[in-house]
């Protein structure tokens, strides 16, 4: 698995190459600005799903925003303040190697460890640390008496006329505690942390940058007892996004969540040496950001790292509810041949080709709203093995229906009853926002019914 992303170093470094001479060629920055570019909480949104339009966010499209900026003539550092991935599953670790790959492609410099990160335990972090030569850095995140990660880094920007020192220092909320206990670190009060290291950061670093992982308030609070600090970047996994990222009188930088978007702040030094910070700015990642080729086979290489390590087989598989197994649109077919003709119209009936035509069929993150009971030890494994749980099918809404297609008398059951509640299962706001259930009702509805059902509708 490993191995399969260092031969991709070679097409990487064959990308890299074409693209400085590009770069190289554009006119250079007109003062001595650097752009900070921070973003943090992807939470495993490495790419949008595609499962409506105006999605905004990616790697692909990121990456490409970049390379824009730079060749444009900025010189731009990229800071990520943690939380790439949501928790530990196998498909996670995957994920994090891509992510990581990724972020160092980017050329990032620092990376601040989350509570999301901590999960992955200390020795795996510091390997995807060292195999993408990518820093982490906390500097209250303990073992015994010394932190686990460089406490602060300095980044040095050589600028046409100035050198500008930036100092990086990463922190995490102590509510985090439970995330901790389980890697066997320790929390340490941020705000003594800090206190602790600021003569040193004052002393090195014209801007000092403050990565906290927590919430806009303890950012705040923060802010408040560090005046010193230049900018302040928070994210959680609730970092909503905002028009501006920053709040009006002061530079405290909002990372949006999942991707969707890039915060950028210019940064010069005054006549006195004294940094200016201005123009913090929010970069919505939208669909006319074209994708940029290099993450565009990165991200085609870790959907084949996916099917090779057969994740679809992997995932756990659980009894349903009612302990009945599922049976299989085609078998529904036999005795309920309109409502079938009426469903085989509708793109629910294609929603596995879907994935197919996407390049996802393998992906376990697709499969559970686009098949037959993934995830149940009687619904959709493979094309192969289940061919009759492909696509969102009659029981992804009424329910596994072994009993029912037993029962003697099935008019007296109460099997298959659908509500608003059973579409919102799939058609989430994150996956649907246009969702309305009386505009999408009609367009599924089993024309050829009585008119009951069209009454339940309405
Ligand atoms: C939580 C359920 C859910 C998950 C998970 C999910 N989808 Fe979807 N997908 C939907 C729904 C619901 C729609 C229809 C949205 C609409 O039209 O309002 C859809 C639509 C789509 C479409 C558009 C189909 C069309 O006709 O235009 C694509 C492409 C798609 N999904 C791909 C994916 C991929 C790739 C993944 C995994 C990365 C994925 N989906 C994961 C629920 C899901
Ligand atoms: C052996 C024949 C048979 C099979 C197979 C069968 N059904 Fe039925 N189903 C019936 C009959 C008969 C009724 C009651 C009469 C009617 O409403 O058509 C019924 C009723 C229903 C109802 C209405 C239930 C109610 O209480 O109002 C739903 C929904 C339904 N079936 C869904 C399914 C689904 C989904 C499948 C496949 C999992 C399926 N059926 C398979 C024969 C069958
Ligand atoms: C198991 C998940 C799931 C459930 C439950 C579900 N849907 Fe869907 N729905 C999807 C997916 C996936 C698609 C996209 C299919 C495709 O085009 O590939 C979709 C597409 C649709 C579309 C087509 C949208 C378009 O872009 O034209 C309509 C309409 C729709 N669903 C209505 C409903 C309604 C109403 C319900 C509840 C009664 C419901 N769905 C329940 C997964 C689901
Ligand atoms: C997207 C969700 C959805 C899918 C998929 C779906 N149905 Fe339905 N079905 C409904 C809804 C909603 C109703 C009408 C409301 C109700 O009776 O609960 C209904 C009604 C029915 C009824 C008649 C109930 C009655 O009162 O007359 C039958 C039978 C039925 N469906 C069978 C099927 C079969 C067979 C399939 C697969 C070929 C299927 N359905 C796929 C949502 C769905």
């Amino acid at each position: 698995m490993r191995s399969s992303i260092f031969v991709y170093v070679a097409l990487m470094v064959l990308g890299g190459v074409v693209y400085v001479c590009y770069a190289l060629s554009k006119p250079s920055g007109h003062n001595d600005t650097v752009t900070l570019i921070f973003s943090g909480a992807e939470l495993g949104y490495l790419e949008p799903c595609g499962c409506s339009e105006g999605q905004l966010g990616g790697i692909a499209r990121r990456d490409r925003f970049l390379q824009q900026f730079r060749a444009n003539g900025n010189v731009i550092v990229p800071i990520a303040n943690g939380n790439l991935i949501q928790d530990v599953s196998p498909q996670s670790e995957l994920k994090a190697d891509i992510g990581f790959f990724a972020l160092a492609d980017m050329e990032y410099i620092a990376y601040n460890v989350g509570e999301r990160d901590i999960q992955f335990g200390v020795e795996h972090l510091s390997a995807l640390s060292e195999q993408n030569g990518l820093p982490l850095i906390s500097a209250n995140l303990y073992q015994g008496s010394s932190p686990v990660f460089t406490s602060y880094l300095l980044h040095t920007v050589q600028m046409p006329t100035d050198i500008v020192k930036i100092g990086i220092v990463g922190l995490i909320s102590p509510n985090f505690t439970v995330y901790a206990e389980n890697a066997d670190v320790r929390i340490r009060e941020p705000n003594t942390v800090l206190k602790a290291l600021i003569p040193e950061l004052t002393e090195n670093a014209d801007v000092i940058v403050c990565l906290f992982n927590g919430t806009k308030v303890e950012a705040s609070k923060i802010q408040d007892n560090f005046p010193m600090l230049d900018v302040v970047v928070v994210s959680n996994d609730k970092t909503e996004m905002l028009p501006s990222p920053v709040l009006p009188d002061r530079q405290l930088v909002n990372t949006s969540t999942k991707g969707k978007s890039i915060c950028s702040v210019k940064i010069y030094l005054d006549i006195n040496g004294n940094p200016i910070v201005e123009d913090s700015q929010q970069h919505l990642l939208g669909e006319q950001i074209p994708d940029s080729q290099r993450m565009t086979d990165l991200l085609a290489l870790y959907q084949q790292m996916v099917a090779d390590e057969n994740l679809t087989g992997s995932v756990p598989r659980g009894e349903q509810d009612t302990g009945d197994p599922f049976v299989g649109s085609a078998t529904c077919k036999t005795c309920h041949i309109e409502e079938w003709t009426s469903w085989k119209a509708t793109k629910h009936s294609h929603a596995y080709h879907t994935l197919e035509v996407a390049g996802h069929e393998t992906d376990p993150e697709c499969l559970t709203c686009h098949t037959v009971g993934f995830g149940f030890s009687s619904g959709f494994l493979s094309v192969e093995e289940t061919p009759n749980h492909l696509d969102v099918g009659c029981e992804n809404c009424h329910g596994a229906g072994s009993a029912h297609i037993k029962d003697s008398n099935p008019t007296r059951t109460d099997y298959g009853t659908v509500t608003e509640a059973t579409c919102l299962t799939c058609h989430t706001t994150e996956n649907s926002p246009k969702f309305n259930f009386t505009h999408y009702f009609p367009e599924i509805v089993h024309t050829i019914l009585s008119e009951n059902a069209h009454e339940t509708a309405h």
